[in-house]
């Protein structure tokens, strides 16, 4: 096999953690895009979890049911263009799982135990197999403490809430604002105070406020933090 300009390093975990509205998804596409890594956006799959626990009829607090629907879940990611596919038990639900319902219903789903520990481990998985970029709330803390850079990115509810609003609104989804904000504050709570690995930036990530930057900004400012660590050969 010849190798080509850019060297990719074998096994390089980038772990990208942050509230709702961060900016976590645009930036770690963009990344994974520019650097061939592998993009797992482990919301997704609480997203999926969410999705058919809505379509099985189990509700939120049957953890026996929701513990079995994880056993049975088949969860892709199709990396096509610049959109990430989700694939869930063969069918897509890319737009699906991206309802403001969908938004609160994989909160909630993300609190319960048996959820956490059967994603974790599928996640874990997923990211054994080379260079990848994770995007979650607990990718550096839990899923992979050793990643090799870990960034935690926050910007105010604010503005949190004006970049949700607008992808809502290219979506054809209706809501004002202020609701969009109000929700983004409602989901901060659940996912930060959650008693099973809630919200929380790693002692060792680099933290990032994103509320003055713009999106190259910040690619740039990740993107030389993996070529420091790559280039280290670590
Ligand atoms: O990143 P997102 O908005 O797609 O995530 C949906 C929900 O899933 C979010 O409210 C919190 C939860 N989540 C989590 O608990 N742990 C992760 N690693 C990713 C998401």
């Amino acid at each position: 096999m010849t190798s080509k300009t850019t060297s990719k390093p074998k096994r390089l975990v980038v772990a990208i953690d942050g509230p709702s509205g961060a900016g976590k998804s645009t930036i770690s596409k963009i990344l994974a895009a520019r650097l061939h890594f592998t993009y797992i956006d482990t919301g997704a799959m609480y997203r999926c979890v969410a999705l058919e626990a809505k379509k099985q009829h189990i509700a939120v607090d049957d953890e026996a049911a929701l513990a079995r629907l994880c056993r049975e879940i088949d969860i892709r990611f199709q990396w096509e263009g610049k959109t990430n596919r989700v694939f869930c038990n063969g069918e897509e639900v890319t737009e699906e799982i991206r309802t403001p319902e969908m938004d609160m219903l994989s909160s909630a789903v993300s609190a319960v135990p048996a959820v956490r520990e059967a994603l974790v481990a599928m996640q874990r998985r997923m990211g054994e197999k080379g260079p990848v970029i994770l995007e979650g709330r607990d990718a550096g803390t839990v899923i992979f403490p050793q990643a090799e850079v870990k960034v935690y990115l926050d910007a105010s509810p604010q503005v949190r809430g004006r970049r949700r609003f607008l992808e809502q609104q290219q979506r054809g989804l209706s809501g004002s604002l202020e609701q969009v904000i109000e929700e983004i504050r409602k989901r901060d709570l659940n996912d930060s105070s959650r008693a099973h690995s809630p919200l929380a930036q790693a002692a060792d990530a680099h933290h990032l406020d994103t509320t003055g930057m713009d999106i190259p900004e910040v690619v740039e400012a990740i993107t030389e933090l993996i070529r420091e660590k790559a280039g280290n050969g670590d």
